[in-house]
């Protein structure tokens, strides 16, 4: 049931299945949440079943920007390091998720029971219309004071970004706010913060370089430290990360990476047996590039990369769940290139290809 997030009755209606323990599709930036009061165990359970996904993996809470965030994140954390102070008030409202130490008690199943607890203050005006209704509750209610919402596909999809795509996934009887297709297009940065300095779980539109310069101190990968722990100086193994698993975001067909000369040398013996065998017209395989092709054979559904990281995550996730719907049996993908700020791409196609 797809509501129009510009009517202010969706908000109510949304704001209410939530105090009400239900479920709802959530937009925002990054990509279409599935949401349910983070403070009510049984809600969130109800997340984890319409997923598919292990109740172990912890989700992302979201906060309404009130006050900054300060009083929601007081809620649920135990201990906001000043390095995590410096990064909320650079990028929230924003794309980027903080791990921060978990207060006994609350948000148990949201986070998977982790000691830890995943925040985020999302900038989507109706995702923060919902969360700050919830947030000033009605006299007399207690105030809901976030919602928790894994990505609103089934477990290890692609992640959505329109109301559509959650709607084919988990409709026809969940309400879905409708606020159009998503700005950014993947997933939060998320950064640990409980281990003294900031390490960095998985990468998305803000980078590590933007995390760098905001907080004053290097931001360390997991890789490095579990190098780090190997050698005892950091006693701690990484906290699971259901995004970090190999086969996360994949779509039905195969993906296989390769640069502009394997791609093009793919095509041309691809073109070679089209010729040959006469063979039928409708496209099998899809190539998604940015350097021209030289020739493309019938067998070729193409469709050009954008050359900016940020307009190719903005279409990334639409574009593979496009493939999938033109029955495609083989993505080819040129490999994006090896800068900053193509990470969260490159991180969700090497996913998507493992
Ligand atoms: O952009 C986003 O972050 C989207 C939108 C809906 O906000 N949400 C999202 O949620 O991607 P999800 O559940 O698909 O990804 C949550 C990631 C997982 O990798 C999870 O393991 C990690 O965040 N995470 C959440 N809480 C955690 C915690 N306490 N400790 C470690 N990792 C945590
Ligand atoms: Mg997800």
């Amino acid at each position: 049931m797809i509501l129009q997030a510009s009517a202010p009755e969706s908000i109510a209606d949304c704001v209410a299945t939530v105090r009400a323990g239900g479920l709802i599709g959530l937009p925002t930036e990054t990509v279409y949440g599935l949401g349910a009061d983070a403070g009510n165990d049984a809600a969130v359970a109800k997340i984890f079943a319409a997923k598919g996904r292990p109740a172990d993996h912890p989700l992302i809470v979201h906060v309404s920007a009130q006050g900054g965030g300060i009083p929601a994140v007081k809620h649920f954390a135990d201990r906001v390091p000043p390095f995590a102070q410096q990064l909320m008030s650079a990028f929230w409202p924003g794309a980027l998720t903080l791990i921060l130490p978990r207060r006994p008690g609350v948000g148990t199943a949201a986070a998977g029971g982790q000691d830890s607890i995943g925040l985020r203050c999302p900038d989507h005006p109706a995702a923060q219309a919902v969360l700050r209704a919830l947030h000033e509750a009605p006299a007399g209610q207690e105030p809901v004071w976030g919602i928790a919402a894994p990505s609103a596909n089934r477990f290890g999809r692609v992640s959505p970004t329109t109301a559509a795509h959650v709607d084919s996934e988990l409709g026809p009887d969940l309400p879905i706010l409708d606020g159009g297709p998503c700005n950014l297009g993947i997933e939060s940065t998320i950064i640990d913060c409980t281990r003294g300095s900031p390490v960095l779980l998985r990468p998305g539109s803000i980078s590590r370089l933007q995390i760098e310069q905001a907080c004053g101190q290097k931001v360390l990968s997991n890789e490095e430290l579990l190098t780090q722990a190997t050698r005892g100086l950091e006693a701690e193994m990484a906290p699971r990360a259901s995004g970090t698993l190999e086969s996360h975001y994949a779509p039905n067909a195969t993906v296989r990476l390769m640069d502009a000369k394997a791609l093009q040398a793919a095509v041309n013996m691809l073109g070679d047996v089209m010729y040959k065998s006469g063979a039928d017209t409708k496209p099998t395989i899809a190539v998604y590039a940015r350097t021209p092709l030289k020739t493309v054979p019938l067998a070729i559904l193409l469709r050009r990369m954008p050359d900016d990281a940020a307009a190719t995550a903005h279409q990334l996730f639409a574009a593979l769940r496009g493939f999938d719907d033109s029955g495609v049996k083989l993505i080819w993908i040129e490999t994006p290139p090896d800068t900053l700020e193509w990470e969260g791409v490159r991180d969700r196609l090497q996913r998507a290809s493992a």
